[in-house]
């Protein structure tokens, strides 16, 4: 795992948890006293909606009354955030072993195999994760239009009152954390490749097959560990450290 998948990880949850957001209604009565014409409606991660209140005139006198937002889209923003928590924390980890405990990484095949399931989970939960949550913002984007938040104020339904969207909350926070979710899929969906090569399963297939499989990781441009390189006859190899004496890689640079 290199930082790439720390950085975006990073990005994603906190571009998506440490939103916050605000939009504006107007509510101008005809009894022109009780008028509140700069209405604040604060929101914020993990969007239970329905939790997130605000006073609104009645325009009877001084009457206000207490208006909630509509929804609970806690539950994707949750996944999300917490996908991407784990994310960077287990390729934080990963970064660690491969630095500090590279031998007993590769003594032990259990370890290449852990890793190789562990990164096709979280490709997949990436995936499924992001769409979640890019759902759940559009279905935000909707409950909390000015437009629609007039709806729920009782003075707005009375024809005689005028109500008006000042301004929506601004996106640009959350639609990146939408980007940087799929992106972190594309990521660790690609590391696939190069940790499944680690793994015994295709080391012993690409014995069998006389380093044929090592032909096609040269088609693959991404290179995770930062250390491999093209040799003359174009075929992708890993450095000497990385290749097991008499293994796959070895025979076919002699080729
Ligand atoms: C209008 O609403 C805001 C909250 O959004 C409140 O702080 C303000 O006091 C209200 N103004 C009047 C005149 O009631």
């Amino acid at each position: 795992m290199d930082t790439a998948n720390q950085l975006f990880a990073i990005f994603a949850f906190a571009t998506c948890g440490g939103y916050s957001g605000q939009l504006r209604v107007s509510v101008d009565c005809m009894e022109k006293a009780s008028s509140n014409l700069s209405i604040a409606i604060d929101f914020a991660y993990p969007f239970r909606l329905y939790q997130m209140s605000f006073e609104a005139p009645m325009c009877e006198a001084t009457r206000r009354e207490r208006v909630y937002l509509v929804g609970d889209y806690s539950s994707s923003a949750e996944f999300f955030v917490t996908i991407a928590v784990f994310a960077f924390l287990y390729s934080l980890v990963a970064a660690v072993v491969y630095i500090f405990f590279q031998n007993k990484y590769r003594e032990n095949s259990r370890g290449p195999f852990i890793d190789f399931v562990v990164t096709v989970v979280f490709s997949f939960m990436w995936l499924v994760s992001s769409s979640a949550w890019a759902k759940a913002l559009s279905d935000v984007k909707v409950a909390t239009d000015p437009d629609e938040v007039q709806l729920l104020i009782s003075a707005c339904k009375v024809q005689t009152n005028k109500c008006g969207s000042l301004h929506g909350p601004r996106w640009s926070g959350l639609n990146t954390s939408v980007v940087f979710g799929f992106l972190n899929f594309v990521l660790w969906a690609g590391n696939i490749w190069f940790v499944f090569k680690e793994t015994s399963w295709h080391k012993g297939a690409s014995r069998l097959a006389g380093g044929a499989a090592e032909k096609q990781g040269g088609t693959f441009s991404q290179q995770p560990y930062n250390q491999g390189s093209f040799d003359t006859q174009g075929n992708f190899s890993q450095p000497s450290e990385y290749s097991q004496v008499g293994g796959p890689t070895s025979y076919s640079n002699q080729m």
